[in-house]
């Protein structure tokens, strides 16, 4: 089965902060050739048409096709937490997201919500994640059902979390370790998905717990560690006084043998200069989540100095912390952070990161993130013109960073016409996606 797509296109090689023009594709009118769920080529569209006749195209000329977005954050049980009011972190999880968790102890609500939370990523064109499930092993059952149901390349886990938290949430570290395991024998590799050892953070996990997790990631050494750290200063003192042997808070994960190049650590607002170095030295990552660290009233976190350091970074929505699934929001909210911490962040830096640079940080590159010949063809169609603001304001723009940005600074899930997943269509805004022979 193939199909080409055309639009204009853009997808990034390598850095552009770093490598300038070189670091990116695009093409004003292009062609993107799809076979069987994978790249198949790529090029100017009167060329390749001109070559290959026959090519059925879908016209979405006016339009520009990215890859997939990438959050490499977010929880999915929290869809309905998302907006509750008047707390920092330790408040809300306790006054808001843990009487939310509980309801997905309930198989058939979890189904109902990752079906949800699903339709919502792609709606925001975002078509792979690193998720949060709950404690229940049944909701990341549900999750990846959903998920491999479409064929998404998604990463999840079960949380696991035995302590300072209510009795219907605690697990064991023992059943957390054999609860995981099932998951990871099941899922890990079925299809497109992959699993993620998630202990929730170290405030809810013994230490007994935590080398569970450790054991885990021993055993199955191409799985994925997710979690929490240093997000809020509260939070920060709370694990020290658990962990009072610890040399901060990295080092209690880095005891248990948690650090390494699949490790993602969301937030790391206040990291010190010692945790640095030891992301460095690990190839452990951040993940970067604008939204939810300035409604969380979190903190700012400064990327540029995570780049002098050489520390991996992603950028995510953190939702229901986070308080938007689009990337584009996202990616708005992260310039005025890094405007707050003195640079300005260039548009097409935000684009690559919110591809390439984190399907590198998910050590997926080889696979998604780019339009590289035979990688996943997973892709977002976006719509210069999909608001009147929009409009004007593209009619005004001349250059590709100057739209780019507007894009940013103004888009949303209305700017999604399409996604594609593995070459197959999970959202049409319109409902017009027109099949021409070309
Ligand atoms: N730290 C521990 N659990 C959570 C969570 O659910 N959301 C956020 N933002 N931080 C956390
Ligand atoms: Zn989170």
């Amino acid at each position: 089965m193939i199909q080409a797509y055309r639009a204009a296109l853009l997808h990034f090689h390598s850095d552009p902060d770093v490598d300038g023009e070189n670091a990116y594709t695009f093409l004003e009118d292009g062609l993107l050739v799809i076979e069987n769920g994978l790249v198949k080529a790529l090029g100017d569209a009167s060329t390749l048409l001109a070559a290959s006749p026959d090519l059925p195209v879908i016209d979405y000329s006016g339009h520009l096709i990215i890859p997939g977005l990438i959050d490499t954050h977010i929880h999915f049980p929290q869809v309905e937490v998302i907006a509750s009011h008047g707390e920092q972190l330790l408040d809300w999880l306790n006054n808001y997201t843990f009487p939310t968790e509980r309801k997905f102890a309930d198989p058939g609500y979890a189904a109902e919500m990752a079906t949800f939370f699903l339709d919502e990523l792609f709606r925001n064109g975002t078509t792979t994640a690193l998720v949060f499930g709950t404690v229940h092993a049944a909701s990341v059952e549900a999750f990846f059902t959903a998920s491999h149901g479409k064929n998404a390349r998604m990463i999840c886990g079960k949380v696991m979390m035995d302590r300072n938290a209510p009795d219907f949430l605690c697990d064991t570290a023992e059943s957390s370790y054999q609860d995981s395991k099932a998951l990871i024998e099941k899922w890990h590799h079925t299809g497109r998905q992959l699993y993620a050892v998630t202990p929730r953070f170290a405030i809810t996990s013994t230490p007994e717990q935590l080398a569970k997790a450790g054991q885990l990631c021993e055993e199955y050494p191409d799985v994925y560690l997710q979690t929490h750290i240093s997000e809020n200063k509260d939070e920060v003192a709370f694990v020290q006084s658990l962990f009072p042997e610890s040399k901060d808070y990295l080092d209690v994960y880095d005891q248990f043998g948690l650090l390494g190049p699949r490790s993602v650590f969301a937030h790391g607002v206040h990291l010190t200069p010692r945790e640095h170095a030891r992301f460095r030295e690990t190839g452990s990552s951040v993940s970067f989540c604008p939204t939810s660290n300035l409604f969380l009233g979190s903190g700012l976190l400064d990327i540029a100095k995570l780049e002098q350091e050489k520390v991996t970074y992603s950028v995510a929505t953190d939702v229901g912390g986070g308080t938007s699934f689009s990337m584009l929001h996202t990616l708005n909210e992260a310039y005025k952070v890094c405007q707050l911490n003195g640079h300005a962040l260039c548009p097409l830096k935000s684009l690559y990161l919110a591809t390439l640079g984190n399907a590198k940080s998910l050590q997926l590159e080889d696979k998604i993130g780019s339009f590289n010949l035979g990688n996943e063809a997973d892709f977002a169609v976006l719509d210069f013109n999909c608001t009147p603001l929009m409009r004007l304001k593209q009619s005004k723009s001349t250059t590709l960073k100057e739209k780019l940005f507007s894009m940013i600074i103004l888009g949303d899930d209305r700017a999604i016409k399409a996604t594609y997943v593995a070459g197959d269509c999970v959202h049409d805004r319109d409902g017009d996606a027109k099949n021409t022979k070309n």
